[in-house]
C-alpha cells in the first residue's frame, strides 16, 4: 500500500473489476479516450489485462485507487513498460466518472511518482496524452512534469486524429521538488 494526500494505492481486489470496468472501459467514447487499442466489448468474465493482474509482472504495475480516509475504490493507476535499462516509465491512471475534478487524479500522480522514483530507482517518467486532456496535463503540470513535444495526429479517437503531448519529470527535479516542500 501507497498513500498520498487523496488516495492510496493499492492491490487490485477481484471486486474492484466491475466497477472499474464499468467506470472505465464499457463506454465506448470514455473507453476510446483512455486507451491506445481500439475499443471493443467486453464480456463479464473476459480477462481483461487493463483489470486482471497477477502482481508478479514487475514492468508492468497496476493499482487500485481508493480514498485515503473512505477507503472507497475512486479509480486505476498503472506505472507500466518500465525499462531497467534505460532507467524509465510510464504513468497512467483513470479516475472513476463520479470521482473526477476532486482530486484525485493529481494525487495519484504524486504518489506513482515516489513509486518510480523511490521504490523503483527510476530516473525518468513520462505521460502520454490527448493534447485536449486539460485534466490530465493539469495533473503532470502540477507534479511538476515539463511538456516536451507534441505527436502530431498520432492518436485515431472516434473519427478524428487528435494530438498528444509527452510530459517528462526527471529524478533530480522530482527530488529538488520533495527538497522544496518539505
Ligand atoms: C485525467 C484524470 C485522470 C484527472 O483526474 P481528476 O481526479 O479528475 O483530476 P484532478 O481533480 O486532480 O484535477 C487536475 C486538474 O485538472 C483540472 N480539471 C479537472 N477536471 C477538468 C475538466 N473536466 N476540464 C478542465 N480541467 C479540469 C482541475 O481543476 C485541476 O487543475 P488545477 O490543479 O489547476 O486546479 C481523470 O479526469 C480521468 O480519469 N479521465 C479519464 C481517463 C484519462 O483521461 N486518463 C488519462 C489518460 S493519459
Amino acid at each position: 500500500m501507497l498513500t498520498g494526500r487523496r488516495v492510496a494505492l493499492r492491490a487490485r481486489h477481484e471486486e474492484d473489476i466491475p466497477l472499474l470496468r464499468t467506470g472505465l472501459y464499457d463506454d465506448a467514447v470514455t473507453g476510446s479516450r483512455a486507451a491506445a487499442r481500439p475499443w471493443t466489448p467486453m464480456p463479464p468474465d473476459a480477462k481483461d489485462p487493463r483489470l486482471h493482474v497477477d502482481g508478479l509482472d514487475v514492468m508492468n504495475v497496476s493499482f487500485s485507487v481508493v480514498d485515503v480516509e473512505s477507503d472507497a475504490l475512486v479509480g486505476t493507476a498503472t506505472l507500466w513498460g518500465i525499462d531497467a535499462h534505460h532507467r524509465g516509465g510510464h504513468v497512467g491512471l483513470g479516475i472513476l466518472p463520479s470521482a473526477r475534478g476532486k482530486g484525485y487524479g493529481t494525487d495519484v500522480v504524486a504518489v506513482l511518482c515516489h513509486y518510480g522514483f523511490v521504490v523503483r530507482g527510476l530516473r525518468r517518467l513520462q505521460i502520454e496524452t490527448l493534447a485536449d486532456n486539460t485534466a490530465m496535463l493539469r495533473a503532470a503540470e502540477r507534479n511538476g512534469f515539463t511538456r516536451e513535444g507534441v505527436l502530431r495526429s498520432s492518436a485515431w479517437v472516434l473519427g478524428e486524429f487528435l494530438d498528444e503531448v509527452v510530459l517528462g519529470l526527471l529524478a533530480p527535479e522530482w527530488q529538488a521538488r520533495q527538497r522544496a516542500t518539505a
